[in-house]
């Protein structure tokens, strides 16, 4: 069995609708994403519990901060068990050379990763908040950014992928949403790419949602997609 490739993003409103869907998966399919939703309704518990029943958990905070404070919650997220998280890169070079300093001082080092221009920003998003730069421009200035201070790689869209691959020199992990499997709904994503082509564009870990929660069989859902892309 090859490494996990998948994290199944958790967009639950509570801790049993999540223990529910990992009932019926396997730590060798998926790892877990949780986000800021559930995290805030069910809590650091949660994280533990399906941390504790060998699931690689990418915990989704997005981190965003004075330096120090951002140091503080990575260690404190850490301690969960926690396999990888994340940061905005917008926090600048002071704080991401502390959270990486920070994460580096760690025993069980998780992978700390940049969250670069969300994809819910436009150029008039930009413009509003003083980027005047082209959209991919500042996509890939955020990821130089990233590798410069010492993270492990960015979250980006799938889209963005290639343009990163080219340009930024291995070891750097992209971490790509916006994935749907040949067929599948697109429920409100626009541009999406298949597994495989992510995976082609660079990509290292997939994070896909409701192909696999809202699936009749979730479990058969993700040995579809893992068949797909060779796992
Ligand atoms: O259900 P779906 O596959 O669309 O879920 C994708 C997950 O990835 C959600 O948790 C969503 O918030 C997240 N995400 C995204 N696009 C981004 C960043 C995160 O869809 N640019």
């Amino acid at each position: 069995m090859s490494p996990i490739k998948i994290f199944t993003a958790l967009d639950y409103d509570n801790a049993q609708s999540a223990l529910d869907f990992a009932a019926k998966v396997t730590p060798d399919q998926t790892g877990l994403k949780i986000g800021k939703e559930l995290f805030t309704a069910a809590g650091p518990a949660l994280v533990e519990t399906l941390a504790a029943r060998g699931f690689k958990i990418f915990l989704d905070l997005k981190f965003h901060d004075i330096p120090v404070t951002v140091a503080k919650a990575l260690t404190a997220a850490a301690s969960l068990g926690v396999y990888m998280f994340n940061v905005h890169c917008l926090g600048g070079p002071v704080m991401l050379q502390t959270a990486a300093e920070a994460v580096a001082r760690l025993s069980q080092r998780p992978i700390l990763i940049g969250v670069t221009v969300l994809t819910s920003m436009d150029a008039a998003q930009l413009q509003a908040v003083g980027v005047s730069a082209k959209l991919e421009d500042e996509v890939l200035r955020l990821a130089r950014l990233a590798k410069e201070s010492g993270l492990d790689g960015v979250v980006c869209s799938a889209r963005e992928a290639q343009m990163l691959t080219d340009a930024i020199p291995a070891p750097f992990i992209k971490v790509t949403p916006g994935i749907r499997p040949q067929g599948a709904a697109l429920n409100d994503q626009k541009r999406v790419m298949t597994p495989q082509e992510a995976l082609k564009a660079g990509a290292d870990y997939l994070v896909i949602g409701r192909p696999i929660t809202q699936a009749p069989d979730p479990q058969a859902a993700l040995q579809a997609i893992n068949a797909q892309i060779g796992i």
